[in-house]
């Protein structure tokens, strides 16, 4: 059986005050929580604090990215052992933001996958098309080539989590139907059981992300597919990110 895993993508929102402030809040929500994961993964300059404010909650601290380096000459860039040295366990990569404002390559997000596989934290790894793409057809043509090429090399799938986002339901409130979705998550399943093997296909996590809602959530975790979510805007609310969270409570 597959875990489910929701996770919170906070982008470039809250100080670190505010950060902490939220993180309390999920941490006495969920504190008990076993039979699913959740993460929250805040702006770089607020890990530490949410970090301390989720001290001895199950609750996974994620990043929104990491460099392809481990270090060296590369202002800017927070590489994965940086991220591990603050704590983290998760880190997103590949998130479309990523992709379609800062140009980031699929060799590019390869690169960051296995960078941070080594470095022992798990990846989710974004993939999704754009309106255009999916008014063309080319829907599973584009995820199936994004999931290949951020996958080329990795040996093991453990430590990795797939995240659909259509980037045509990225905040703008449209979501994917949960029929739509769980179409596309099947289609990754079956290229990740040829890449790999059926059973890792099958123990794959693969989670929905775009205008996900309390009002959608369980109707979207329904789907024989559809693990989890990766929740933007609704995660800086504790009051809408604990009923999604909860889905089917
Ligand atoms: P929204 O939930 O705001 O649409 O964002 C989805 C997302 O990009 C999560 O990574």
């Amino acid at each position: 059986m597959r875990k489910r895993f929701i996770a919170g993508n906070w982008k470039m929102y809250k100080t670190t005050v505010e950060a902490s402030s939220l993180a309390r809040a999920l941490a006495a929500e969920f504190g008990g929580l076993t039979d699913r994961r959740v993460m929250v993964a805040p702006p770089f300059t607020a890990l530490t604090a949410v970090r301390e404010a989720l001290a001895g909650s199950p609750i996974l601290l994620g990043a929104q990215n990491a460099a392809a380096e481990l270090e060296g000459a590369h202002t800017g860039e927070v590489s994965p052992r940086m991220l591990r040295d603050v704590g983290v366990a998760v880190v997103i990569l590949g998130h479309s933001e990523r992709r379609h404002v800062y140009g980031e390559t699929d060799a590019l997000v390869n690169r960051k996958v296995k960078l941070a596989l080594a470095e022992g934290l798990e990846v989710i790894l974004c993939v999704g098309e754009t309106l255009d793409e999916r008014q063309a057809g080319v829907t599973e043509k584009v995820v199936g080539g994004q999931v290949r090429a951020g996958l080329a090399g990795v040996a093991s799938l453990a430590g990795v989590t797939i995240a659909y986002e259509p980037v045509w339901a990225i905040g703008t409130g449209r979501n994917a139907t949960p029929e739509d979705a769980d179409a596309v998550h099947r289609t990754i399943r079956g290229i990740v059981a040829g890449l790999y093997s059926p059973a890792a296909a099958e123990a794959l996590v693969i989670q929905y992300g775009g205008s996900v809602k309390p009002d959608n959530a369980a109707a979207l975790m329904r789907m024989a597919n559809i693990d989890g979510a990766l929740v933007g805007g609704a995660s800086l609310k504790a009051e809408t990110f604990v009923p999604i969270v909860r889905f089917d409570r």
